[in-house]
């Protein structure tokens, strides 16, 4: 078995790690890690998902994790590469969810998230997680900056686009995101009250996921790409619905499209290409599938993708992640997979 840990359990996306790996049929979960939850149960946090994991959640160290195969950590960032920094050397692999590593340049990390970079030692170094679209990366990966959810959304959705002929390089995403979003601690602007029968944009124009999406969609199609994303945040628990157009000077082919988005999705056993209905979040919640959907609107192609961004978003692109940096079959261990 693999052995693994958690680091984050006690939030959104650690707990859905916890719940996932516990599962798995070739990891074994040795740890829960947390900060202020350190010393409780996870079971009493989580008691819904009691039946598949039970532990004390220990306080952070290094040291402790040390010799294990594979350790997630679901921090918030800054936290997170400050925790890599001190694992790295000690386990196997290191497969975050947060947004530290993912952008190999710290200048550009350090203008859209604000702050100083935690450990610049280590970018560059962290493979982008996005089987999809660069899942070769992922073979034997050592750390792993796992895809953000927005951004798995649009460049899932943007991706097959960029190929077609005479396709634009601008990619205008709009997208709407429940409050799981933003994660289990309190903020008064996630309060129900605030949240609940209202629907707002937040961070246009400065969002921290746009360079992500630009960079991961230039390496893709080989060419410059500019992302304008306008994020939404919406009364729902969970699930991410982005919606991306791009103009062509020429309207492209619907069937051709079609078969673009079918051929670059062949292989990938999480991702839905509709043609018959639209996608939803509800379609997708509890699973690790990305739904995509492409509909030519005369010279435009609008194409709606819906992913759960616990899942498909964070901890089940993650375990996919990890699947395929241990060489194990891509969808084990993950709900919605094809055959699954
Ligand atoms: N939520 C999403 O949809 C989503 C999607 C993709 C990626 N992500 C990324 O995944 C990461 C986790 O997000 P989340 O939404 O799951 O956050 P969250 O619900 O707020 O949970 C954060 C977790 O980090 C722990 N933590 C904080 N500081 C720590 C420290 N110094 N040492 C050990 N543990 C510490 C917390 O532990 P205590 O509770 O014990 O303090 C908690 O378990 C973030 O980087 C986020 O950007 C989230």
């Amino acid at each position: 078995m693999i052995e693994t840990a958690v680091v984050g359990a006690s939030g959104y996306s650690g707990a859905e790690l916890v719940g996932l790996l516990a599962t798995h049929p070739r990891a074994a979960l040795r740890m829960v890690a947390g900060a202020a939850s350190a010393g409780r149960r996870w079971e009493d946090l989580y008691p819904a998902r009691a039946h598949l994991f039970r532990g004390e959640i220990q306080a952070f160290e290094a040291a402790s994790l040390e010799g294990l195969d594979a350790v997630f950590l679901a921090l918030p960032h800054g936290e997170s590469a400050s925790a890599a920094a001190e694992l790295e050397g000690r386990v196997g692999r290191i497969i975050d969810l947060s947004g530290d590593l993912r952008l190999p340049d710290r200048h550009v990390y350090e203008r859209w998230y604000g702050r100083d970079h935690p450990a610049p030692q280590l970018l560059g170094r962290a493979v982008y997680g996005l089987p999809e679209l660069f899942g070769g990366d992922l073979e034997g990966a050592e750390i792993v900056a796992c895809a953000g959810c927005y951004p798995t959304a649009v460049q899932l959705a943007a991706a097959p686009a960029l190929g077609l002929p005479g396709a634009p390089s601008h990619v205008v995403a709009s997208a709407l995101s429940g409050t799981s979003g933003a994660g289990r601690k309190a903020d008064l602007s996630l309060s129900f009250s605030e949240v609940f029968g209202n629907a707002r944009p937040y961070r246009v124009g400065s969002h921290q996921h746009t360079p992500e999406m630009a960079m991961g969609l230039e390496r893709h199609a080989g060419r410059g790409v500019q992302v304008t994303f306008v994020p939404h945040l919406i009364p729902i628990e969970r699930g991410i619905l982005a919606t991306i157009v791009l103009t062509f000077d020429a309207a492209p082919d619907p069937a051709a499209v079609l078969d673009r988005y079918r051929r670059a999705y062949a292989d990938a056993p999480f991702v839905r290409v509709l043609a018959d209905r639209l996608p939803s979040v509800r379609a997708v919640a509890g699973t690790n599938v990305c739904e995509i959907a492409p509909v030519v609107d005369g010279g435009s192609l609008v194409v709606v993708a819906a992913i759960d961004n616990l899942l498909k978003g964070a901890a089940g692109q993650a375990v996919q992640a990890f699947n395929r940096s241990f060489g194990l079959p891509e969808a084990m261990g993950l709900p919605g997979g094809e055959g699954a």
